[in-house]
């Protein structure tokens, strides 16, 4: 079967702010990826999806875009982001840019215009609503709705004098997608970056863009503040597919070499993401739903200990498969264990105590799976949670947000010991190059306070290490590329192995060449039969095989990709 480029990807997401600053002012920015490149095609990744880069008053660190033309200052200039594309592509890199059509800055010029001028046709861009009142007399939101970022999702505006909505941040304003002007000038953007040679987009936030025009209050309970957040007033409401069709039909199909891919948190189902991007008829190439990103049961463990937060095999491997089942022949996959708004995926599923073995179980899981696999700035040497213990460390509006309204109910040590198993800042830290000050990543003081761990975890010393978590994600993205190999991970029919074992990720491919992955996700030793006749270990995060007769004798995190005889039965 002939496929695209993107579906033999190997993707590598970049969160600039931390990633690597060129100019000692605490910033990452686009020169510092350039100075990066070489280390991304000797990893071995070929598609960059670079989050925010545009003028932003960065109260969301970029997702909210003043301007969705230009490269904010502290990322550097439209200019350097021409090189940017120009020395990837001569490298064999494809980039695809994050795209926020959720909302912008309530800094943008339209949001400015709309503010003042309830006349002016950029009023029609945003959501505006009167207010109601109470029993009392005093104003309310129009509705019981709540944002993501622990507030009511309409905030009044003096000037405007009405509510206005946003479903982020209250420096967000959601865009009003049934006005078709401002859609237009949504597809201008579009065709601007496409024009310049961006191979694709990741698009922010894409289940959101419908909304319940209705806007009548939500049945679930509100809080004392008087609202709930209810996704289903938001997310892939049908009307969003005419709005995505439309992009297709107007922008995307005439850019035939590009990739897309949204992202549709909101709980979507299998069912709604193959309305995305089902080969025939979706808008988009594939999407990101986040289902596999909690079964550690860290989301809502606000009384929890640590030793509680237990990762559930049994679950995760099953929505894989759910996935893949729903998906396989009708829609492409991302393959991800998490990204810049997810914890790191050591601590979450792996071990910190286990970092070289469970970092390297974890990438031998996932980039073995069908899909394209994207790869989080700072996986590739095992990057863990932070060690703050400042709730002021935790630069971000949602987890400020939340520190606030749980500091009534919580105490400050049950307030970090939440954020530091699921903040999103713990994905947020300085890349950690190497060993000097600020792990290399700045000359400056950098906008996050870079990981205790930095002098013994980063990418120089991993170089320098032919055993490390780096050199073993090098060798996998080797194995991966390897023709025949590809073929059976992606065209292979997919089965896991011993589905209802409790501690044990397996799975076969039955393709030309079978292929078996047996995962240890527990810092214990866990027998596991081997029921296939082995050709060959492909790779392996342990330096020898452990078997007692058929059955193998697993270590902490221990893992195995193995080749398996052609005429073994499956
Ligand atoms: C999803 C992005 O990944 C996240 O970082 C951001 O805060 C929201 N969308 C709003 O744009």
């Amino acid at each position: 079967m002939k496929r695209a480029w993107w579906q033999e990807a190997v993707g590598y997401e970049i969160y600039p702010r931390t990633f690597y600053d060129s100019n000692g002012d605490g910033v990452g920015d686009l020169p510092g990826i350039i100075n990066k490149l070489d280390y991304l095609r000797d990893l071995g990744v070929n598609l960059l999806w670079i989050c925010p880069f545009f003028t932003s008053p960065m109260d969301d660190f970029g997702y909210d875009v003043a301007d969705y033309m230009r490269v904010d200052p502290s990322f550097g200039t439209n200019d350097d982001f021409k090189v940017l594309l120009r020395e990837a592509h001569a490298r064999g890199i494809k980039i695809i840019i994050d795209f926020v059509l959720n909302h912008t800055s309530d800094e943008h010029r339209w949001f400015i215009e709309a503010r003042k001028n309830r006349y002016s046709k950029e009023r029609q861009y945003y959501i505006w609503k009167d207010p109601k009142y109470d029993e009392y007399g005093t104003m309310i939101p129009p509705n019981n709705w709540g944002s993501f970022f622990s507030e009511s999702a309409w905030s009044y505006d003096e000037m405007a004098k009405q509510y206005y909505m946003h479903i982020f941040s209250k420096k967000m304003p959601d865009l009003n997608w049934e006005n078709k002007t401002l859609r237009n000038q949504i597809y201008d953007v579009a065709r601007y970056w496409l024009d310049l040679g961006v191979d694709g987009f990741r698009l922010d936030a894409i289940a959101h863009l419908a909304k319940d025009l209705t806007f009548k209050d939500s049945s679930q309970k509100a809080n004392i503040e008087g609202y709930t957040l209810d996704m289903s007033k938001f997310s892939s409401i049908p009307r969003l597919f005419e709005y995505l069709n439309e992009f297709k039909d107007e922008v995307l199909i005439k850019y035939p070499r590009i990739m897309t891919i949204g992202e549709v948190g909101g709980l979507a189902s299998t069912d709604e993401a193959l309305k995305y991007s089902n080969y025939k008829t979706g808008a988009l190439n594939m999407v990101f739903n986040f289902d596999t990103c909690w079964e550690n049961g860290a989301y809502g463990s606000e009384d929890k200990l640590d030793y509680q937060i237990v990762t559930n095999v049994k679950n995760l491997k099953h929505l894989f498969k759910k996935w893949y089942d729903a998906c396989n022949g009708k829609a492409w996959l991302p393959l991800y264990w998490g990204n810049h708004d997810h914890p790191r995926v050591v601590s979450q599923y792996g071990s910190v105590r286990y970092r070289n073995e469970s970092a390297k179980m974890l990438a031998t899981t996932l980039l073995f799976m069908y899909g394209t696999p994207f790869i989080y700035n700072g996986e590739e040497i095992g990057m863990s949670n932070v060690d703050y213990t400042r709730i002021t460390d935790f630069k971000d509006v949602s987890a400020l947000n939340y520190a606030r309204k749980a500091s009534n109910r919580l105490s400050e040590e049950q307030i970090i010991r939440f954020l530091r198993r699921t903040s999103r800042v713990n994905a947020r830290t300085p890349m950690q190059w190497d060993g000097s000050d600020n792990a290399g990543f700045t000359t400056g003081t950098p906008n996050q306070k870079v990981n205790g761990n930095f002098k013994t975890i980063n990418v120089a010393a991993q170089e320098a290490d032919s055993d490390s978590i780096l050199n073993f994600y090098k060798t996998a993205l080797k194995i991966r590329k390897d023709p025949s190999i590809l073929n059976s991970v992606l065209e292979g029919l997919f089965e896991l192995v011993e589905p209802d074992h409790a501690d044990v990720f397996a799975y076969v491919h039955k393709g030309a060449k079978p292929l078996l992955v047996i995962s240890n996700f527990r810092s214990y030793e866990v027998p596991f039969k081997l029921s296939y006749r082995v050709k060959t270990v492909l790779l392996h995060n342990y330096p020898s095989m452990e078997k007692r007769g058929l059955m193998l004798q697993l270590r902490p995190f221990e893992s195995y990709l193995l080749e398996l005889d052609p005429g073994t039965s499956l």
